[in-house]
């Protein structure tokens, strides 16, 4: 986990503005103080302020007065964040009242605080749903230019050091896009490339996984992953990337070997792409839970500015870590 150590102080070093919509939350209040006093992020916390000094009273938090404080209900910005809340909507059927109910919703308030240039990033769902945290960051935020669909990687820090980069691997997609096409497939895997190299650190080799090895099944699933596969070297002709191919042929040398000789990727793969969520989904957590993974993510990429969203069964840590990480991804979209 020394990378996590790293991001933290790239983050320490060119501070963000990270805005957290659920400023009432107990783990988030408490993670806040502990990345306030540690100077790694400026922060905004949306809520009653009232409530917000109450809480940090009651849990003794001594640093949350460095905070920015944002009351979704009564704060300065509130016209700008209601017009712009229209005019992006509106062709959407949101009419300018219905513009300033949603300004009172912290985390669409949080994603507009981005696309005014009021915060740099945002971590929630500590308390609301992914399904919640995802849907006003693709209706606010938006993809990056270039980018069609927005995907979730989790960094898998594995005990077993022979495996990816010294025991680090990236899984993808494990977090957003239920059934994507072969397009969207390849797009995750160009995806989770910049996330290997802009926060983790690594040059990645792609392994896009399947039942099949390099045709040893046949079926339109196989068909999917390879036409993926296709379509990425075409995105990125230096991408590292093969498939089809099944997941003892990506990661075990002598199964790589037989199965896919003359694969540069088979064997050695640092990146995992899953053919759907529920494989992605189920597959990190089998990792995290039987392999005894440190399972740090889901990281959401391809969006147009950073926002990262959390377990509801999240620790204080786990939101530390993941707004460090935010900082991260905004540092290196600013360049
Ligand atoms: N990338 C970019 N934009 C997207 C994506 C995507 N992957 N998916 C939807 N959108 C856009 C739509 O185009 C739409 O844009 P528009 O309104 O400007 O036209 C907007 O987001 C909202 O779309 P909806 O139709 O309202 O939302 P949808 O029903 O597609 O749901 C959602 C999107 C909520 C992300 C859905 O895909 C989902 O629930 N995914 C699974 C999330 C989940 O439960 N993950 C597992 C738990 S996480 C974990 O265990 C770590």
């Amino acid at each position: 986990m020394e990378l996590i150590n790293e991001l933290i102080a790239r983050a320490k070093a060119n501070k963000q503005r990270i805005v957290l919509p659920e400023g009432t939350e107990e783990r988030t209040l408490k993670a806040a103080d502990r990345l306030l006093a540690d100077e790694v992020a400026d922060l905004i916390l949306i809520g009653n302020p009232d409530e917000i000094k109450a809480l940090a009273n009651e849990y003794g938090l001594k640093h949350i007065k460095k905070a920015c404080i944002v009351d979704p209900k009564n704060n300065e910005k509130k016209d700008t964040y209601a017009t712009l809340m229209y005019e992006l909507r509106k062709n959407k059927g949101v009419t300018l009242e219905k513009a300033y109910e949603f300004v009172e919703d912290p985390l669409f308030l949080g994603c507009l605080m981005i696309k005014n240039g009021d915060a740099d990033g945002e971590v929630a769902g500590a308390r609301n749903t992914t399904g919640n945290v995802l849907r006003s960051a693709f209706q606010i935020v938006k993809t990056a230019p270039g980018v069609s669909v927005v995907s979730g990687a989790f960094l898998m820090f594995l005990p077993k050091k022979e495996y990816g980069d010294d025991g680090l691997m990236i899984f993808a997609d494990c977090a957003v896009l239920p059934n994507p096409n072969a397009q969207e497939l390849a797009q995750i895997a160009v995806s989770t490339a910049k996330t290997a190299r802009d926060i983790a650190g690594i040059e990645p080799r792609i392994a896009m996984l399947s039942f099949s090895t390099k045709g040893s099944a046949s079926h339109e699933m196989v068909d999917k992953v390879r036409e993926a596969t296709r379509i990425a070297k075409e995105m990125e002709p230096d991408l590292k990337i093969d498939g089809e191919m099944q997941t003892d042929a990506a990661i075990v040398p002598l199964v790589g070997a037989s199965k896919a000789p003359g694969s540069e990727i088979a064997g050695h793969a640092n990146v995992l792409v899953f053919p759907s969520l529920e494989v992605g989904n189920i597959a990190y957590k089998l990792v995290q839970r039987l392999a005894g993974a440190d399972a740090v993510g889901p990281i959401l990429q391809g969006i147009a500015a950073p926002v990262n969203d959390l377990s509801r069964g999240c620790s204080v840590d786990d939101i530390y870590k993941m707004v460090a990480i935010t900082c991260n991804q905004s540092i290196s979209l600013k360049k």
